[in-house]
């Protein structure tokens, strides 16, 4: 049976790939920083639909590495490590401090490159290892108020076109699902008539919903995914790249 460890599970992306990669027969590890109540339903929910896999939740503030060594403990078997955690600051570069610019590369680059060391060997064992992250299209593109946020989904897309190069030989593919504008809460800062104009200027006149993100995270764990690596996967409904 394969395992996959899903940072961010409690989100709403996370959920949608947590539901999708557990009716395809896959046992998970399920992270959560806030919302335990998130993972403790879907771990019943799972259990009682999926009887034979395992369904284990993990804490784990990753603004620091603070709690690394215990998250080391918990995981046994690895196949596929799903980055799809994180958060932004809607700010001018001018007004965002130091603190909260190393809190968002601890996050989503700092912490993750430092599970990936450690994980690599288990990824190895089946010779058919997944790396994904949930980028952003500002990672390529760029965006005005989140320039922090940006920066840090560039790395992403960095990282995973270098690290791609390091770990073929050990059959570990690694690339980027990078959604434009999705509904979950990250966006609910925005009001109607803010989230309306952001709308019409999508090609497909919509934000994408969880499930359509977490379709190509899926689609990247499959055994035939196998030959693509070092890629970055623009899901943006045509809007900007
Ligand atoms: N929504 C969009 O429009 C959009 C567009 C492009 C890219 N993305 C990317 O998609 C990914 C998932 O976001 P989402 O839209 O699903 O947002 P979301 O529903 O707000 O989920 C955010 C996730 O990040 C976790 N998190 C927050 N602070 C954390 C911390 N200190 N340590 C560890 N985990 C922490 C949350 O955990 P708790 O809830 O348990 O606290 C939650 O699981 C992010 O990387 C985001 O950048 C989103």
């Amino acid at each position: 049976m394969k395992h996959a460890l899903i940072l961010g599970a409690s989100g709403d992306i996370g959920k949608a790939t947590a539901k999708q990669l557990a009716a395809s027969g896959w046992s998970l590890y399920l992270h959560y920083y806030h919302n335990q109540t998130a993972i403790q339903k879907m771990i019943k929910e799972f259990s009682q639909k999926y009887p034979k896999q395992d369904f284990l939740g993990v804490h784990l503030d990753m603004r620091d590495t603070t709690s690394l060594s215990q998250l080391y403990t918990s995981i046994f078997e690895l196949d596929a490590l799903i980055f799809a955690q994180g958060t932004t600051n809607y700010q001018l570069l001018t007004d965002t401090s130091s603190e909260d610019l190393q809190n968002l590369w601890m996050m989503q680059v700092g912490v993750p490159i430092e599970m990936i060391k450690k994980f690599q060997a288990k990824l190895a064992q089946s010779k058919n290892g997944r790396i994904i992250f949930v980028g952003s299209v500002y990672g390529a593109v760029g965006s005005a108020m989140e320039v922090g946020y940006s920066t840090i989904k560039g790395a992403q897309t960095a990282f995973a076109n270098a690290y791609a190069k390091e770990v073929g030989s050990l059959g570990i593919t690694v690339n980027v699902v990078a959604p434009g504008a999705v509904n979950t809460q990250m966006n609910r800062v925005f009001s109607d008539t803010e989230h309306e104009q952001v709308s019409e200027n999508i090609p497909l006149g919509r934000f994408a919903t969880p499930d359509e993100i977490a379709y190509w995270l899926v689609q990247l764990t499959q055994k035939q995914a196998g030959y693509l690596t070092g890629q970055t996967i623009y899901v943006d409904g045509g809007w900007l790249k």
